[in-house]
């Protein structure tokens, strides 16, 4: 399997991303907590640039003890949404949010010494 170069680790800061094109694949390489995702950078709506979206931690409801509602606040799940209609996927799975059986092709990183490639 090829590998595409995508950056030196020591050039990423906690929440960059890097998006990659190697033919007809374009791969958006995120660095988040330590850990390199990566998932294909065409939405499963309709194709927009899934990947160049903001990363956002996930809204949760908050129940009182007898189950009524009290508010929103963000957990720790952390989300991209998708520039052109605000699809969110889950950084970890690459699963869309709204539908968890949709989800972005993943691919695997590799890092070798200070270099991160994808394997494309
Ligand atoms: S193309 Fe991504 S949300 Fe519509």
């Amino acid at each position: 399997m090829p590998e595409c170069f995508v950056a030196k680790a020591s050039e990423l800061k906690d929440g960059d991303r890097r998006i990659v094109v190697s033919g007809p694949h374009e791969v958006g390489v995120f660095f988040k907590d330590g850990d390199y995702y990566a998932y294909s950078n065409y939405c499963v709506h309709a194709g927009g640039p899934a990947c160049e979206g903001i990363l956002v931690n996930n809204v949760v409801d908050i129940l009182n003890g007898d189950q009524t509602y009290e508010g929103q606040t963000f957990g720790d799940a952390v989300h991209f949404a998708c520039p052109w209609h605000g699809y969110e996927y889950d950084l970890k799975t690459g699963e869309c949010i709204g539908d968890r059986k949709l989800r972005l092709r993943k691919y695997n990183v590799v890092k070798r010494g200070d270099e991160i490639f994808v394997v494309i």
